[in-house]
């Protein structure tokens, strides 16, 4: 009887050891980089990298922002302007990523802003993979950054829709595609507005810096708008605008903010 038990006790105890071993494994591998990792099917998904959020002012109280737009980004079609004559031949949209990083690394800004015209997208045979190479540079720098269309964006493989859903899947976008449209109404007809017009409509509140009396606060807002693709109004061909959906949302948010933050 006694060795029996002491039997069923060391088995007991070994199954203990080893599930604490099992745990501290998944533990491990929790705590490491297979934690971005995930199977599904035969499938390795990578999962999206946030930076760190909120958006702050420095110590210093600046905050930089970097502006890009028109990158144009294809297929090497586009030539460069503004180079010397004998760096025409060899400079084309391809060179833009090189020249981003470098302008990323000498200005170490704290925030990127993309405006449109990210890709051209009649010289991008795959718009994902044009949109990939040209934001390589902001998802390589780890910097909080944003994107919104202009008009040639949709002009490949991927609508606007599209487009913004897979620009605010990226490492380290912030982008959105478009806020809740909840508890807005058109100011000229009193009724609800359901949606919000375009793709790429939402805030970012930049707080004050750590430590700061302003710390909680958001003391900078940018808005991001989109401004439409080309549209023939009137049967003329011409360019969208921001419509009034879009402004009852933006004053809706602004007021809100200064109320409450
Ligand atoms: C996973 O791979 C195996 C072996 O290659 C294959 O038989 C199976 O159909 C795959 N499953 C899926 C979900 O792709
Ligand atoms: C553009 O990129 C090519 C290939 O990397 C390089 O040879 C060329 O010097 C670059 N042009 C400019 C103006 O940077
Ligand atoms: C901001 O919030 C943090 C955490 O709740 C708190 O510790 C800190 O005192 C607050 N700072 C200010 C200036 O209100």
């Amino acid at each position: 009887m006694d060795s029996e038990n002491t039997t069923t006790e060391k088995n007991w105890k070994h199954s203990l050891l080893y599930l604490i071993f099992i745990i501290s494994i998944l533990h491990l591998t929790n705590q490491t980089n297979f934690s971005r990792k995930l199977i599904l099917g035969n499938e390795t998904v990578r999962i999206k990298k946030n930076p760190e959020l909120p958006l702050r002012f420095r110590s210093d109280g600046t905050f930089k922002i970097l502006q890009v737009a028109d990158m144009h980004y294809g297929n090497g079609i586009t030539r460069c302007r503004d180079v010397l004559a004998s760096e025409f031949e060899f400079c084309s949209d391809l060179n833009t990523t090189q020249f981003l990083k470098r302008v990323i690394e000498k200005e170490s800004p704290d925030f990127l802003a993309f405006t449109g015209d990210n890709i051209f997208g009649s010289s991008s045979p795959d718009a994902a993979e044009s949109m990939f190479k040209a934001f390589g540079p902001a998802m390589e720098s780890g910097l909080p950054w944003a994107a919104i269309l202009g008009n040639h964006d949709q002009e490949s493989t991927l609508n606007r829709e599209e487009l913004m859903t897979l620009i605010s899947l990226m490492d380290y976008s912030v982008s959105q595609i478009n806020p809740s449209a909840d508890s807005l109404t058109d100011s000229a007809t009193g009724r609800m507005i359901s949606k919000i017009d375009g793709f790429g409509n939402y805030n970012l509140r930049v707080y004050g810096a750590p430590g700061s009396m302003l710390a909680n606060n958001s003391v900078l807002n940018l808005f991001f708008l989109d401004s439409g693709d080309r549209v023939v109004y009137q049967g003329i061909r011409t360019y969208g605008w921001i419509k009034d959906s879009q402004l009852q949302w933006l004053r809706h948010v602004s007021r809100e903010l200064q109320v409450t933050h």
